[in-house]
């Protein structure tokens, strides 16, 4: 089992089965994603009564809504009759959900309102069949859930420091673009990518690196939380780049007058999803825009080239795995720490062979 008091230095990654193999990735849908909070989408996109937004998270369909009285809900979003869909993905405004298989209705708190010729059911009692509830919270801009669980963890205790330390520093962002990136690697090779203390940046991304001063490149752990920050050089001189990672798979990071955040969901084994959000503060001109847009997506394209050729060779017989080194790679360290706790594994450790 996992030694909590193993030292970086000792202790190997996960095994290379662990981002190959389906039986990890349906335990993790459980495991990792089934018991924690994520961001299901910004407050602002369900600000009107009868928006919603539908999405699936780790595997899991789901509505985020808020009803005619205003109040938010999340529930899961497939049929109970031969579940289908019941809203669309993406985003909308709905007076209730009619689902587009045989129509049973419901409203925008997921309860059951109406059965087509359904008179004749007499074991199956619609209210007592709302769609499953999600837990909610907002924080932030965000709208969070967490799946149906008795007992769910705080956010506040997910959030950590972050919740602090993040006050009011996004107060005068504003959100500018959404994209997506679908990715043939596991969700965990894109996390260790982000968590590896800058590590790949001067051979990976040899623009981006010109904007960081590397050695001055610094990681703080807090809980399953971790903060990597680093002095900006060249005409952002003076700044700094922060990185925050929360347990298990969102990121926000800030650089200046611009922030994202990336949440990273599995999409089968192999293969992973990253929903990016950009901010920017100050005047909103297109050029400007597109600009920073550009130089990110370059680097997520980078990004996405390397974690896609680990990922093949991930599965070689001749490969099994490697150290870390400490001197850049304790948030990657803390990070499959957390994942071996979650799933109940011991890490792999040279003691081990
Ligand atoms: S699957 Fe929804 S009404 Fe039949
Ligand atoms: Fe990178």
């Amino acid at each position: 089992m996992l030694d909590p008091s193993a030292s970086m230095d000792g202790t190997w990654a996960l095994p290379p089965e662990c981002y190959t193999q389906a039986q990890y990735s349906k335990r993790e849908n459980e495991q990792v994603f089934g018991t924690n909070w994520l961001p299901a989408c910004r407050v602002e996109q369900v600000a009107q009564a009868g928006s919603y937004v539908a999405l699936n998270l780790g595997g899991e369909p789901l509505v985020v809504s808020r009803d005619q009285a205003g109040q938010l809900h999340a529930f899961t979003n497939i049929c109970r009759h031969r579940a289908a869909r019941v809203a669309p993905e993406g985003c909308g405004t709905a007076i209730r959900f009619s689902c587009p298989y045989h129509g049973w209705m419901y409203d925008l708190a997921g309860k059951l309102t109406g059965i087509p010729q359904g008179d004749g059911m007499t074991c199956f009692k619609r209210e007592e069949n709302p769609l499953p509830a999600w837990h909610l919270e907002v924080w932030d801009r965000w709208v969070w859930v967490h799946p149906p669980h008795a007992s769910p963890g705080l956010l506040e205790e997910q959030l950590g420091p972050l919740q602090n330390w993040l006050g009011e520093r996004l107060a005068d962002f504003h959100w500018v673009e959404t994209r997506e990136y679908r990715i043939g690697c596991d969700w965990k090779v894109f996390v260790d990518n982000y968590l590896d203390g800058g590590y790949h940046v001067g051979p990976v991304h040899p623009g981006l690196s010109a904007g960081l001063l590397g050695r001055g490149y610094k990681t703080e752990i807090f809980g399953s939380a971790s903060l990597q920050s680093c002095p900006m050089s060249g005409p952002a001189e003076g700044g700094m780049a922060w990185y925050w990672h929360l347990w298990p798979a969102w990121m926000i990071n800030i650089y200046g007058d611009t922030a994202d955040t990336n949440l990273v969901l599995p999409d089968g084994p192999g293969r992973c999803r990253v929903l990016f959000d950009w901010f920017m503060r100050g005047e909103l001109e297109p050029g400007r825009v597109a600009r920073a847009l550009e130089s990110s997506d370059q680097v997520q394209r980078e990004d996405m080239n390397i974690c896609e050729e680990v990922q093949s060779n991930l599965a070689s017989r001749f490969y099994r795995g490697g150290p870390f080194v400490p001197k850049r790679e304790l948030a990657g360290w803390s990070f499959h720490q957390n994942w071996a706790r979650a799933m109940g594994f011991g890490l792999k450790g040279e003691k081990d062979d």
